[in-house]
């Protein structure tokens, strides 16, 4: 018969390596999930770090409510824009929402440019050179708006260029209202994610549709309107001024307040 006292002794010994096991997942599981270190000394928890509790949580509160992830921590809860532009290009696909994938569309042109830019520009849907390339405004209307964005001391690589809808219209005709309501919740989520503080509106349809208005673009432009989080400029389409060469001057007006906006 065991004497009651070894009993306990290996009793004690099993739950000590029981414990032990779980001490160590738990720490395992901790680690990864970026706990860089633990104690039980209440002035180290408690301790100023240098940087601001990210929630601004007292340091008690934080302490006990446990870590919070920074950019060191091993993992990462958000996306970067790239990779979050990525995702919703993910998620439009081969496109076959509304009607323009069977009428002649060749592919998707998404958007481009600089997933941080401070400065973005919506047309309206791409042409034949687009639909060609799959990159928005590289047609003759595209050309001039890289001169305009160069104008304000910018190349086309720093600012982001999008447009309402992603598929050509055949012929080039106006969109449908069915496509736009489609179409548009992609383009709200590039803005979302960009977060540009300006956004150049070029033309009526894009105007229009971004502001949920039915005024011209003769109406609408020459003010600054609060957008998403970003002032929006309405402004005349490259391809308007390529017919009527006179509204430049009023385009640049925009564009130096557009600049201003940029610095401000
Ligand atoms: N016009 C637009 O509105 N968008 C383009 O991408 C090209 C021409």
């Amino acid at each position: 018969m065991r004497s009651l006292k070894t009993m306990s002794e290996r009793s004690i010994r099993s739950l000590k390596a029981m414990h032990r096991d779980q001490i160590q997942e738990h720490l395992r599981f901790a680690q990864e999930l970026g706990v860089v270190g633990v104690s039980r000394d209440r002035a180290w928890r408690e301790r100023k770090t240098g940087a601001a509790d990210p929630r601004g949580r007292p340091p008690a509160a934080a302490a006990a409510e446990g870590p919070t992830h920074t950019s060191k921590s091993p993992i990462r809860l958000t996306l970067t824009p790239v990779e979050a532009l990525a995702a919703v290009r993910t998620d439009i696909g081969d496109c076959t929402r509304c009607k323009l994938h069977r009428l002649g569309r060749q592919q998707i042109v998404f958007g481009v440019g600089n997933p941080n830019a401070d400065l973005m520009f919506v047309g309206e849907a791409p042409g034949r050179d687009e639909d060609v390339q799959g990159i928005p405004f590289v047609g003759r209307a595209g050309q001039l708006l890289t001169k305009i964005v160069e104008a304000i001391g910018l190349t086309r690589d720093e600012v982001y260029i999008a447009n309402v809808i992603k598929c050509r219209p055949p012929e080039n005709r106006n969109p449908e209202p069915d496509e736009v309501e489609t179409c548009e919740p992609f383009l709200f989520q590039q803005i979302d994610v960009i977060k540009p503080k300006v956004i150049v509106a070029l033309g009526t349809f894009a105007s229009r549709a971004l502001l949920r208005t039915l005024d011209p673009i003769s109406r609408l432009r020459g003010r600054v309107y609060d957008y998403r989080g970003a002032k929006l400029i309405p402004t005349f389409h490259p391809a308007y001024l390529l017919r009527n060469p006179a509204s430049k001057r009023e385009v640049w007006e925009d564009m130096k307040r557009v600049r201003e906006l940029l610095k401000s």
